[in-house]
């Protein structure tokens, strides 16, 4: 990959990775054919589809399309490999816990961003009636009663996963169950309106309170498209950052990642929307300004890596905080090796910009990690390389790709 400059043109984001992936879940909870249309061609799904595939679903892919015909989940001994693969798999437990009454689902795995607890999942299904097993390497769980029980759940953290899977595990419980302090990311909105176009009573999605009136079953096959990736968007709009330029990005939604435009806007950016999205451009060196990650509606953790790059090209010295994943920094060690100054101290980092990176070859060891390699890799002297570009694949449909289309100088190679 050689530095290039200035991306021009206009290029499209993709469906949500972590919409689809519980989406594909949620369809299980069903007997039908239910259609994903606007669905991210990246491993992630095609693993959760062996996934699916291995408790009795039938999964057609097509492009940016995807079909899961279920029959309910089928009871199986789960592929430990396969779970382990993604965060997304935990999801899992509260719905096949409430079809089939008993699960044992491999620990789930993921990026590795330090300690992930599963807590809050487990302590929330246990208050809906599940007696619950932990070890080292599986979660069992099984139901007291005939069903879950809805019951008022009170998160001590807004988790997304946690708050997705609670939602599949009330949806056919019985009686109201409540979750207050939800997540309210649009990934969540987007589970429950395809949950409610099956007949679920899912109410206040998108706010920190849900009321879920549990239901005997859902019926139908419906078409559902997938939401814009805020992610993918917030990538494409850092690589403009880093580069310069004016990219019209369709289908992004701005509504969406409203913290991250304010702060990217008093860094200098400019944004406009335009009628299928939004239009991007920076035309001189960003300024630094300190960033500190947030639940939703706050700046996202998943947008920190692509973020932190800019800010290392950026005018000045800024402090980013990452409140989510305290041990989300092992791209650091990699920007470094590309001559960024930024300093490492407990969950701050402390970047001081330089004018422009230096080419290297450098590893990418998570989906957002190696994205912002990529990026950084825009503002470098010299060819950039990247290792361990299967992470990367994991959550952006063709990276190369698309910012190849916008102007940059970028490629796979073998
Ligand atoms: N947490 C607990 N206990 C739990 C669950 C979560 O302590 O039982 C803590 C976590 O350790 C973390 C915080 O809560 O400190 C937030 O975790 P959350 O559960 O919200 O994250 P997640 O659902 O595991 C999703 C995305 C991540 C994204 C985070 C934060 C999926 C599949 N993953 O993870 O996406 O970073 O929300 O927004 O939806 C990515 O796409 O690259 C990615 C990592």
């Amino acid at each position: 990959m050689f530095a290039s400059q200035n991306l021009q043109g206009e290029v499209k984001v993709q469906g949500a990775k972590n919409s689809i992936l519980k989406l594909m879940i949620a369809a299980m909870l069903t007997q039908g054919e239910q259609t994903f249309t606007n669905c991210p061609d990246i491993t992630d799904v095609h693993d959760m589809g062996e996934i699916i595939t291995s408790l009795g679903g039938k999964v057609k892919y097509e492009p940016h399309t995807i079909s899961i015909t279920s029959n309910g989940f089928h009871d199986c001994k789960l592929d430990a490999n396969l779970i382990e693969k993604m965060r997304a798999s935990v999801a899992l437990l509260g719905p096949m816990l409430s079809t089939l009454k008993e699960v044992r689902l491999p620990l789930p795995g993921g990026d590795d961003f330090g300690s992930r607890p599963v807590d809050i999942h487990v302590r929330c299904l246990e208050a809906m009636g599940a007696e619950i097993k932990l070890s080292s390497k599986e979660i069992y769980a099984k139901l007291q009663k005939k069903r879950l029980i809805g019951t008022r759940l009170v998160l001590e953290y807004p988790s997304h996963t946690t708050t997705d899977n609670l939602i599949m595990a009330a949806v056919l419980a019985e009686g109201e169950t409540v979750i207050e302090n939800a997540a309210r990311e649009p990934e969540v909105v987007d589970l429950a309106n395809f949950l409610n176009s099956l007949g679920a009573k899912i109410q206040g999605a998108g706010t920190s309170r849900i009321v879920i009136d549990g239901i005997d079953k859902l019926t139908g096959s419906v078409v559902h498209e997938v939401i814009p990736d805020r992610v993918e968007a917030a990538t494409l709009i850092s690589a403009v950052g880093i580069a310069g330029g004016d990219v019209n990005l369709i289908d992004a939604v701005p509504f969406n990642m409203d913290m991250l435009l304010v702060r990217l806007d008093d860094m200098g950016m400019k944004f406009k929307p335009i009628s299928n999205g939004l239009n991007v451009k920076s035309t001189k060196r960003t300024i630094s300004r300190d960033v500190q990650t947030l639940p939703y509606p706050g700046i996202a953790t998943d947008y920190k890596p692509a973020i932190v790059t800019l800010l290392s090209v950026s005018e000045g010295t800024s402090v980013v905080t990452e409140n989510i994943f305290i041990g989300r920094f092992r791209y650091v060690e990699e920007l470094l090796k590309m001559g960024a100054n930024v300093t490492t101290e407990g969950h701050h980092v402390i970047v001081r910009g330089v004018e422009s990176l230096i080419g290297a070859t450098v590893e990418s060891h998570d989906i957002r990690a190696g994205a912002a390699l990529v990026l950084a890799g825009l503002k470098a002297e010299g060819e950039t390389t990247i290792t361990n570009v299967h992470h990367i694949d994991r959550g952006y449909e063709n990276l190369p790709r698309k910012l190849q289309s916008i102007g940059a100088n970028v490629a796979y190679v073998e």
